[in-house]
């Protein structure tokens, strides 16, 4: 039979040389070794070392991890640069009880890999919410106004007043792929603006749609047909892989339900590889979309001469979501409280892969 889960953990922390364990129940874990490899606020890491513990600031290389790195700590806490594939756990020897991912996307670590190395991942699925909101409304507006097309122009001493005409979003539909907490905040500031907002989340309550004064689509096709704006707020997997590609962007009306043709809009704050990135710049020079906006890249960062980065109707950001001052430290702090909680013995609220976890 396999270890249940707490046997597993309590597995790992009795090897961890430094823990001063007799019982899990009524012994606190001591001092442990954390290294944080993709940076992290410096409140988080005063937070961890008044616990006591000793945090190693650092970006550790892949091969390095592959050979074994980690096996000199008992927690690691990444971002999204560092990557934690099934080789790098499985060869991070028995003192590793906790991985943190100091962020929400858990993309960069295998979750499953971890679950059978009795490794709990924790994330911080809520601290960048606001700032990823604001990001992505920013992104819409720029595109209908031109604002990165103009600026570009000015710095060139061209005053293309003429050529910048844009469309409000009043009485547009804005179709959000995914209605998690983040396209729920985007959805009540688009309403504000006076759009109608349309969703498709195949795993959402519809209660949850509906109390939003959503339209919540079945199929994705049918967003599409119906929406001249789309933002994507889902995770990146198998089976959204390219879920934005050239059948569903030639759905798109490119005209308003009052009629004005304000063209298609794209903008991704999620996640790389949702969209075909090949189909959008297609898309982009055919005109029929408008304008489009990521942070997001199948490849980050990008390779130099990227054809879609280039085009006039495009404007991007290196992966900012979650890049402010209140989301890094909210970031820092609830990463530092899962993994001390995980430390500690317990199970943290955020645990992403505690389904597989026996
Ligand atoms: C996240 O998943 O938290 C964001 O994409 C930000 C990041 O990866 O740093």
């Amino acid at each position: 039979m396999l270890p249940t889960w707490s046997e597993r953990f309590k597995h790992r922390v009795d090897s961890n040389p430094l823990a001063k364990v007799d019982g899990l129940d009524d012994e606190p874990l001591g001092v442990a070794r954390i290294a944080v490899t993709d940076g992290m606020a410096q409140d988080a890491v005063v937070l961890l070392e008044h616990a006591g513990h000793e945090v190693v600031l650092g970006f550790i290389e892949s091969a390095d991890l592959l050979s074994g790195a980690l096996s000199d700590f008992d927690a690691i806490i990444v971002r999204s640069a560092t990557k934690i594939p099934r080789e790098v756990i499985e060869n991070s020897g028995e003192r590793l009880k906790v991985i943190g991912r100091a962020g929400v996307g858990v993309d960069n670590i295998d979750i499953i890999a971890a679950a059978g190395a009795g490794i709990p991942v924790v994330n911080a699925p809520r601290a960048s919410t606001q700032s990823v909101i604001e990001l992505t409304v920013g992104h819409l507006l720029s595109c209908l106004r031109h604002i990165p097309r103009a600026d570009r122009g000015m710095r060139q001493d061209k005053w293309e007043k003429k050529a910048m005409k844009g469309t409000e979003l009043f009485g547009k539909n804005l179709g959000l792929i995914g209605f998690g907490r983040i396209a729920q905040g985007v959805a009540a500031l688009a309403q504000l603006f006076g759009m109608e907002v349309h969703t498709y989340d195949p795993y959402l309550p519809v209660k949850v749609a509906k109390a939003q004064n959503t339209t919540l689509h079945k199929k994705v096709d049918t967003l599409f047909q119906s929406c001249t704006h789309i933002s994507i707020h889902c995770n990146y997997n198998d089976e959204t892989h390219h879920l934005v590609n050239a059948e569903r962007i030639a759905l798109m009306p490119g005209k308003s339900l009052d009629g004005i043709l304000c063209g298609n809009h794209i903008v991704n704050c999620a996640r790389g590889g949702i969209i075909d990135e090949e189909a959008l710049l297609d898309a982009l020079n055919s005109g029929k979309v408008a304008s489009a906006a990521l942070d997001v890249f199948e490849q980050e960062p990008v390779l130099p001469g990227n054809k879609l980065i280039q085009h006039p109707n495009f404007h991007g950001t290196p992966h900012i979501g979650a890049a402010t001052l209140e989301a890094q430290a909210r970031v820092g702090r609830d990463i530092a409280h899962a993994v001390m909680t995980v430390l500690g013995g317990e199970q943290a609220e955020t645990t992403v892969n505690s389904h597989l976890l026996k």
